[in-house]
């Protein structure tokens, strides 16, 4: 395919949560860049996630797996990327501990599978080019009640899904000490918004308090995670790819940490005000369930090097973006119907007939 294009960037996991709010910044934004999204539409992919933008001219769509070389390599051929944008993987810790060696293959040697793919193709010739991959602050571990994690952090991952997720960190970091590539690393805390799949805990709670069914929080509800608005992080992930050094690493945060248990009340709160509900009736929904195995007890991302080097910062206050999160909820009740009913997979046949 010819290149008139000023950049042709691979996106992988665009169909998925943080990934399609990335697509939709890409392509809205930069008008001259051509992005293909590359995801397999595993469970958590989901193309009305961008049904938005499906019709823009420099947007492509194409079904696959990260781990097929064969297929990775002809997209290399055919669009001639010059950049990589790296987010397709396995995400739900529950699920890693149910079938570890999915996230193996998919976040540890798909990822490898790119870099290859990427080095083969760009033979050296770097200029230009930039390998980004998207990563978590799960793989520095547990902090207890002080300190943060920070970018010299020692790597502690101690779920199936981090230990996969630091693998990748150390496989990329690799390929920029051995081959050279050019690469950059981004850790980030738990992101909230709209469009995520409600497997994960604010999604979750949202779903269950409108259909007034039990919130199963884990444990004593005493973990602590940092939240952050996932378009801050679709714009840190835009700021990074563009002006970030290469083998360097930016933790990505909200400096926003809460109590499970007290986020589950705020979202109660929130909910009986919305719903018209008496104060304190969805908090009477809340029900203590058996802890997660190996629970890590709290994140925290000191995201300094960001804001200094790079002038990033959140935009939003966590209150404001749970509302827009809840109202974004409640208005797309169709979505959250696909999306628990599974009818969104078939959403694919019906509109991309291509494969
Ligand atoms: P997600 O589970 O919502 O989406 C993952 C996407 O990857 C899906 O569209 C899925 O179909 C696709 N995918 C999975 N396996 C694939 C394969 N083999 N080939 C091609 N596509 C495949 O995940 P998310 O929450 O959007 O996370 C995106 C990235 O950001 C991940 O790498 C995750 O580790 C990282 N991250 C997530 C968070 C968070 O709070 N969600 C925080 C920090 C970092
Ligand atoms: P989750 O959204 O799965 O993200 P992560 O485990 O990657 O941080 O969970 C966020 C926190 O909420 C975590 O401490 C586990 C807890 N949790 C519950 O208490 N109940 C739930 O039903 C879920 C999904 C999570």
């Amino acid at each position: 395919m010819t290149k008139n294009f000023e950049r042709s960037i691979l996106v992988t996991g665009g169909a998925g949560f943080i990934g399609s709010h990335v697509v939709r910044l890409l392509v809205n934004k930069y008008p001259g860049y051509r992005i293909v999204n590359l995801d397999a539409l595993t469970y958590a992919g989901n193309l009305e996630n961008l049904k938005d933008i499906e019709g823009a001219a420099n947007y492509v769509f194409e079904k696959g797996d990260i781990a097929d070389e064969q297929l990775v390599g002809s997209l290399f051929n055919t669009y001639a990327f010059d950049g990589v944008i790296h987010l397709a993987a396995e995400s739900h810790v529950d699920r890693s501990i149910l079938d570890p060696l999915q996230f193996v293959r998919t976040n540890v040697l798909g990822t490898v599978v790119l870099l290859n793919v990427a080095k083969k193709a760009w033979q050296g010739n770097y200029e230009g080019k930039r390998f980004y991959h998207v990563s978590t602050d799960e793989v520095y571990g547990s902090l207890g009640e002080e300190g943060f994690f920070t970018e010299t952090t020692a790597y502690d991952p101690r779920s199936p899904y981090s230990a996969s997720k630091a693998s990748s960190d150390h496989f990329v970091m690799a390929y920029h000490h051995t081959y050279h590539l050019p690469v950059v690393i981004s850790n980030c805390s738990n992101n909230y918004g709209s469009h995520h799949f409600p497997e994960k805990l604010i999604p979750l709670m949202i779903n269950n308090i409108r259909n007034n069914k039990p919130l199963p929080v884990y444990g004593k509800g005493e973990n602590i995670r940092d939240w952050l608005w996932v378009e801050d992080h679709a714009r840190a992930i835009d700021l990074i790819y563009h002006k970030g050094k290469d083998g360097e690493k930016y933790n990505v945060g909200g400096f926003n940490e809460w109590k499970n248990i007290d986020l589950v009340h705020l979202l109660c709160r929130i909910m009986d005000r919305k719903l018209g509900r008496e104060e304190g009736a969805s908090a009477k929904l809340i029900t203590y369930v058996t802890d997660r195995p190996g629970h890590d007890l709290r994140y925290a991302i000191d995201a300094t090097k960001l804001n200094t080097e790079l002038g990033w910062q959140p935009s939003l206050q966590f209150e404001e973006g749970l509302e827009k999160t809840v109202d974004w909820y409640l208005q797309n009740q169709e979505w959250v119907d696909h999306v628990t009913s599974g009818d969104y997979q078939s959403y694919y046949e019906t509109q991309y007939h291509k494969r």
